[in-house]
């Protein structure tokens, strides 16, 4: 049999549940509701199978523009999630880390993302990143100007500027690159996610919607990813 060729890093754009809602006639903040309990047994699904990284989109930086109810509920749902589960990540080994900006979101919602994450920090299992006031060109921004600033400061070399060292300065610092990217909802964009992250990997695309995604969605995905071809430029092997 061929060897199975598992993603290491699988990403996931969470798109849908405002869909999912409006056709059952219910408010969009359902919809988030039952896309939030999608992710956690994604995440279960995810690290039963050996998958080592998980990041998800939560709430993009162009979020906000949404309304301000919508947003009030999306705020809400990191310390509804994490008080409910925290023990569940303990109990499964999973390393939770936030990506994305955090001066914005209150010391409500940092200080319980602080604690799960100071928590979670010696689970060795899957480690689950969840990106919440994310967007890819400010994270590519801000690590530019920290570089520019060091260098200015005669702290670095502009030699010394490499892509390891460039992707040490971004929120994925000491993650690999995706090699899978899943986006759900019949949306064909990447919408600012992950911009340097995702320049080799595997893009899938779902007419599913969050959530209504399935074990059988994610392993059509991770099939679809085995039976794909990485040249990385080169040639097949
Ligand atoms: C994704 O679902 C969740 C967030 C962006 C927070 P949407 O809310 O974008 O759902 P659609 O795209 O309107 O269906
Ligand atoms: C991307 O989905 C952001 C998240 C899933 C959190 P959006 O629904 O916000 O993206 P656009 O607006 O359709 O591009
Ligand atoms: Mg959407």
């Amino acid at each position: 049999m061929a060897e199975i060729k598992l993603p290491k890093h699988v990403a996931i754009i969470m798109d849908g549940n405002g869909t999912w809602a409006k056709k059952r006639g219910l408010p969009r903040t359902l919809g988030h509701k039952k896309g939030s309990e999608t992710l956690v047994e994604v995440a279960k699904m995810c690290s039963r199978r050996g998958i080592k990284y998980l990041t998800v989109y939560a709430f993009s930086t162009e979020n906000w523009s949404r309304p301000k109810e919508e947003v009030d509920y999306l705020m809400g749902l990191p310390q509804a999630m994490l008080s409910r589960y925290e023990d569940d990540l303990m109990r499964d080994n999973i390393k939770l880390k936030f990506i994305g900006f955090r001066e914005k979101l209150g010391k409500n919602i940092t200080s319980i993302i602080d604690r799960v994450e100071e928590k979670t920090k010696n689970n060795d299992g899957m480690v689950l990143l969840v990106a919440f006031n994310y967007g890819a060109r400010d994270e590519i921004l801000e690590a530019a100007k920290s570089i520019a600033s060091d260098v200015k400061n005669n702290k670095l070399e502009i030699d010394d500027i490499t892509k390891e060292y460039f992707s040490s300065k971004l929120f994925t610092s000491g993650v690999p690159d995706v090699d899978l990217l899943i986006r759900t909802s019949n949306q064909i964009r990447i919408s600012n996610f992950l911009l340097w992250q995702i320049s080799y990997s595997e893009l899938y695309f779902t007419n599913t919607l969050w959530p209504d995604f399935s074990e059988k969605d994610l392993d059509e995905a991770l099939f679809a990813y085995n039976n794909r071809d990485r040249r990385y430029g080169g040639i097949k092997k």
